[in-house]
């Protein structure tokens, strides 16, 4: 069976979490994933041996990481030819209005800017916060953060909706969307 793609930047873990959550859901709809940290030495050996991929990253001070960009683009012509999915991991995709919404989508806007590339489905997953594993300059700018989406700064909560990852993946590999659509 020809594999999967999941390719992810994380900071603090949480999207390797939800990268390997979806490679679970794949696996459990009988299809294989190879995971794979942007960030790391695999990353660049990469080959375009995959039948889709599903590709994200999480946001820390309004964008998403360099590695995610270049991975982006160092990989772009070959993922221009499969079917892909975008998924971006924020305390911003966490908020419940348009406004935080809007926002969230922007910054997907411009993590494929320069790219060329047109995800099928692109989805917006609420991130995490565990201050007891931050410094103290990323706890002082994780307050800021929490107190945008109105969380109490200070307290660890995880907002990733688990089902609405699960629904996204399921959409995506059963190709249910069609054109660029997001699923929240
Ligand atoms: C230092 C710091 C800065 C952050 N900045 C933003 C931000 O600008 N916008 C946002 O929506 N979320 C922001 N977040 C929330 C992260 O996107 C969230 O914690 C996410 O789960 C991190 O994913 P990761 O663990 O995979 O890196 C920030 C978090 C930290 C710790």
């Amino acid at each position: 069976m020809i594999p999967v793609l999941i390719a992810f930047s994380t900071a603090e873990g949480q999207t390797r979490k939800v990268a390997e959550f979806m490679a679970g859901v794949l696996a459990a709809s009988g299809y294989r994933a190879d995971v794979v940290d942007v960030a790391s030495e695999r990353a660049a050996l990469v080959q375009p041996i995959y039948a889709a991929a599903i590709v994200g990253g999480s946001v820390h001070m309004g964008r998403h990481s360099g590695e995610l960009t270049r991975f982006l683009r160092a990989n772009a012509a070959w993922l221009a030819t499969v079917p892909l999915a975008f998924f971006s991991v924020s305390l911003t995709a966490a908020r419940d209005d348009g406004a935080g919404q809007a926002a969230a989508s922007r910054m997907i806007d411009d993590a494929l800017a320069g790219t060329d590339l047109v995800p099928a489905c692109r989805c917006r997953i609420g991130g995490a916060l565990r201050f007891d594993e931050y410094g103290p300059a990323k706890r002082m700018l994780a307050r800021r953060a929490a107190r945008d989406v109105g969380a109490e700064p200070g307290t660890d909560t995880e907002f990733t909706d688990w089902d609405g990852v699960r629904r996204f993946v399921v959409a995506f590999v059963r190709g249910y969307d069609k054109g660029s659509r997001e699923v929240a």
